[in-house]
């Protein structure tokens, strides 16, 4: 079932020359809490394991330029299950590809569809997309504009707070104000500029200094958008903080490489308690076991699972015993069955507790 109302702010057409100030679908989504899109990791297969966690995170796909889905394999790009409520990622920096594809995403049956401009990697910034478009703010709001009038599904926009020297609060502010105009009302704000040309992706995610502040103070000025901070929080006590600062808080690295925060954080902000490890990972062996017969190969699934013990003892031992394995053409669920014996993970039944459950449990 979706999760949102459909509203004419996203279906009038040509695209709008004045802001419209209708209430917006956009808000409809609970954005409490999200999974970051991060390529090679944030595929369909680690959705649907993360899903079992935690029903209520809004999940995001990996970047899909335009040119890829339109000249590619639509449903095989495409294709997801399980995973909703999910966005689509898009990066491109032409409105009527934008619009094509966001027609295609929606058709798929995902919840939102997202733009990147906020991906600073030397090849997407020679193909003119993602942060270096932050640059260019009247071109985002011709694409925004351009998907807000093919699509009934939220637009919404992934973008840092500045990139090299125009990091000053006054671009970011004429950046948010241009693309507001457009019709968007959703942001998620990678709370860092993006250095283009100077550090690599991974420095690019780590080097420039999180500035929360730009955040709450944008959002003071957009009473009627949702910000969405990301960036940097890395548990449940760091969520617990900003949140009532912000609409929502998107995670990235830290539940892609602890798995189990997602769980720790239903219970705090929805207090709802996961099943356990190993229940979730038995639905995941089937999903596996079926993915596997119809020809996945099973690393793609896998590789997920390298971080599901974490802090758990056993954990080193398994993700050894299956990263050793797990790429052996042919190899079936089996080698994860035989991971977790070997780590002694099999049996486990207090392995699951959620800290943040055991505290609250214990009156602490
Ligand atoms: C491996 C990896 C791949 C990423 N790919 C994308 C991407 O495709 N699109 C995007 O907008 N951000 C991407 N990011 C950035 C994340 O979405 C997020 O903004 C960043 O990791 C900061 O959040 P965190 O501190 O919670 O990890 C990627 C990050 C990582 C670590």
């Amino acid at each position: 079932m979706l999760h949102y109302s459909p509203s004419k702010i996203n279906c009038d057409s040509p695209m709008p020359e004045h802001p419209t100030l209708q209430p917006s679908p956009q808000h409809v989504l609970d954005r409490t809490l999200s999974l970051a899109p991060m390529m090679g990791c944030t595929d369909r297969h680690c959705r649907y394991l993360l899903r079992l966690l935690s029903p209520n995170t809004l999940m995001y796909s990996e970047m899909l330029t335009t040119g890829a889905l339109m000249y590619g394999d639509v449903a095989k790009f495409l294709r997801h299950g399980d995973d909703e409520p999910c966005a689509l990622q898009l990066g491109g920096n032409d409105p009527a590809a934008l619009r094509a594809c966001a027609r295609l995403v929606e058709d798929a049956g995902y919840q939102e569809v997202n733009l990147n401009v906020g991906c600073p990697s030397d090849r997407v910034q020679s193909g003119g997309i993602g942060a270096c478009l932050m640059a260019k703010p009247a071109l985002i709001a011709d694409c925004v504009a351009a998907m807000l009038a093919e699509v009934q599904i939220p637009v919404t926009v992934k973008t840092r707070i500045g990139i090299n020297d125009k990091d000053q609060y006054e671009h970011f502010q004429h950046f948010i104000e241009t693309v507001y105009a457009a019709g968007c009302r959703v942001f998620i704000i990678h709370a860092r500029k993006a250095v283009l040309g100077g550090l690599s992706p991974k420095d690019n995610r780590e080097i420039p200094p999180l500035k929360y502040d730009y955040v709450y103070r944008i959002r003071a000025e957009f009473p009627d958008c949702q910000f969405i901070l990301n960036g940097g929080i890395n548990d449940v006590a760091s969520a617990l903080e900003v949140l009532p600062r912000v609409d929502g808080l998107m995670l990235g690295r830290a539940p892609y490489a602890n798995p189990w925060l997602l769980a720790e954080l239903e219970l705090a902000l929805y207090q709802h308690r996961s099943i356990d490890r190993l229940a979730a990972l038995d639905d995941y062996l089937g999903y596996m076991a079926r993915q596997v017969e119809i020809g996945e190969p099973l690393k793609h699934m896998a590789r997920h699972l390298l971080g599901w013990f974490t802090g758990i003892r056993g954990a080193r031992a398994f993700r050894r015993e299956l990263s050793t394995y797990m790429f052996e053409p042919g190899s079936g669920v089996e080698v994860v069955q035989q991971a977790l014996i070997k780590a002694g993970l099999d049996q486990a039944p207090e392995l699951d507790i959620p800290p943040s459950f055991a505290a609250t449990a214990s009156g602490a």
